[in-house]
């Protein structure tokens, strides 16, 4: 079926549509909500936009039994659940689903690996796929290494380069997290290297793929307005923050090992945290991203343990009301401890020591289970030397401009105004740019730009060994002094913006968070 042609003409010229070579896409964890709620409907959309290949097929890797109908048509259902398009087009489906097949086997054993090579061999003679294949790790680090290992020991992984001669090409993709700390990312890595060519490996941080954090280099390189005021001369400070008002959604396990910290803080924030402070590339070619990226990162000043307490504060939601619903405290869901210390919420004050950022805290917070679930960057600016105007005009707030990454995607800029009238009064006015209204809103998912940037072998938007390596450096030292010592998390009810000393690590330096 041709997509019809988006009226918006802002969107016109902008879908670049790249296609891959042919390639077959293996998803280990194929089971996995993963699979059901983003990569197949990405896959599904990627189809629907003509940007697949046309040598194309998936091949899922599971313990479960299933026969290729049954998983198809599970996929099926998934795809009319979580597509950004409904209602699923039959037409499109049943052409894409002729390319999906299924391997019964666990990722320790031997055998699982014989018989997704024969079902691979069979695949790229029937799909035209070409022997090109991108692996898709949906499984949890732990099985990182036995699947790494399966595809080396039987021949799975086609030599780096090889394409360049016109042979095959091998890419493997890591779904987060990507260890546990410092050195179980570093094991991971030094596994993984001994099996693949770092230009192979694509380590996936999904908010690499959001729209709007890939407009933030877009904004910042792309306009000259706004570069000259990015730094310590004009900037006060920066807030980072990703809160979100869900829950734990099932996943009590996974959080019991995790924590907000490790979900979200080493890599989501950390990434925010580097686009926002990263020195202009020269080029955007994937290293030449990464290396500014991972400059910032070394100069983040490591977090000295006695300096914890006074930087970071965790925080535990307990029973409160979110979205005017009565919701249950962390200690209470499903394979939650009673007595758990898992942090649900971070807040921390980091310092980027180099010539731009010294002397500008940025100061990030996540969390789960708060007022709303907002995603935003915001750059507070200097005050003027000295206000011109009385006191009865009212107060002179900071110029703010603030990124939006999600929901309501968009950029805003504070400024103060004249109120009209006869009077001086003085009022914070808001510049407004909103994705919504300029391009309309169907914009692609994360997963649909990764998978296609992965299937490409384009890694800009994915992260490197040093860089995830530099993340767990950083965020080691508050995790070991938690696991040594300190307080327990401090409660905060659920629906609020988190504990009231996050109020006051940012009170102390005579700031306060934004309300987003
Ligand atoms: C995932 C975390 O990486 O990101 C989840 O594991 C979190 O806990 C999710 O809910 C948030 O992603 P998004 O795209 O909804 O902001």
């Amino acid at each position: 079926m041709v997509p019809p042609l988006d009226p918006n003409p802002l969107r016109q010229g902008l879908v670049e549509d790249p296609t891959s070579d042919a390639c077959a896409v293996v998803i280990f964890g194929a089971s996995g909500d993963l699979t059901r709620r983003k990569l197949v409907p990405a896959l599904y959309n990627l189809a629907w936009g003509r940007s697949l290949p046309g040598g194309f097929a998936i091949v899922g890797v599971a313990r479960r039994e299933k026969t290729d109908e049954s998983f198809r048509a599970e996929l099926k259902e998934a795809v009319a659940q979580f597509s950004r398009r409904k209602p699923i087009d039959a037409t499109l489906w049943s052409d894409f689903e002729r390319g999906i097949s299924y391997v019964r086997g666990a990722a320790d054993d031997p055998n699982t690996y014989a018989t997704l090579r024969a079902s691979l061999e069979r695949t790229d003679g029937e799909r035209g796929t070409q022997g090109n294949r991108l692996f898709y790790l949906a499984v949890p680090p732990a099985e990182f290494g036995h699947i790494v290992e399966g595809l080396r020991a039987s021949k799975l992984i086609a030599p780096p380069g090889h394409d360049d001669g016109g042979g095959a090409w091998t890419r493997v993709i890591f779904e987060k997290p990507f260890g546990h700390d410092l050195a179980s990312a570093r094991a991971l890595n030094d596994a993984v290297a001994s099996a693949f060519h770092e230009s192979q490996v694509f380590r996936i941080d999904h908010y690499l793929g959001k729209e709007t954090v890939q407009n933030l280099l877009v904004f910042r390189f792309a306009n000259s307005l706004f570069e000259p005021v990015w730094g310590r001369e004009h900037v006060d400070h920066v807030q980072i923050t990703v809160a979100e008002d869900i829950g734990l959604e099932g996943r009590g396990k996974f959080y019991e090992q995790t924590g907000v910290t490790r979900d979200i803080v080493e890599n989501h924030l950390m990434q925010l945290l580097c686009l926002t402070a990263m020195e202009p590339p020269i080029s955007l070619a994937a290293d030449a991203v990464r290396d500014e990226k991972v400059k910032v990162l070394r100069s983040l000043r490591p977090i000295e343990r006695s300096e914890v307490s006074r930087v970071v504060v965790r925080g535990q939601y307990g029973r409160g009301v979110v979205r005017g619903e009565e919701v249950p405290a962390y200690r209470e869901e499903p394979d939650v401890s009673r007595d758990s210390r898992v942090e649900t919420y971070v807040a921390m004050r980091c310092s980027v020591d180099n010539w731009r950022w010294s002397g500008v805290p940025f100061y990030v917070r996540a969390g789960k289970r708060l007022a709303r679930r907002v995603t935003e960057i915001s750059v507070v600016f200097k005050e003027v030397p000295l206000s011109l105007f009385s006191t009865q005009a009212g107060g002179i707030t900071p110029n703010v401009l603030s990124v939006r990454i999600q929901p309501d995607e968009g950029i805003a800029l504070r400024f103060i105004t004249k109120e009209p009238g006869q009077q001086t009064i003085l009022r914070d006015v808001a510049m407004d740019f909103r994705y919504g209204t300029a391009f309309g809103s169907n914009t692609p998912e994360a997963y649909e730009r990764l998978l296609l940037d992965a299937m490409r072998g384009e890694a800009t938007l994915f992260t490197r060994r040093d860089e995830v390596e530099e993340q767990w450096a950083y965020i080691d030292r508050v995790l070991q002094a938690w696991a040594a010592d300190g307080p327990p998390p401090s409660s905060y009810p659920a629906g609020a913006w988190g504990p009231e000393q996050a109020d006051d690590l940012i009170s102390r330096d005579g700031r306060r968070w934004r309300k987003p």
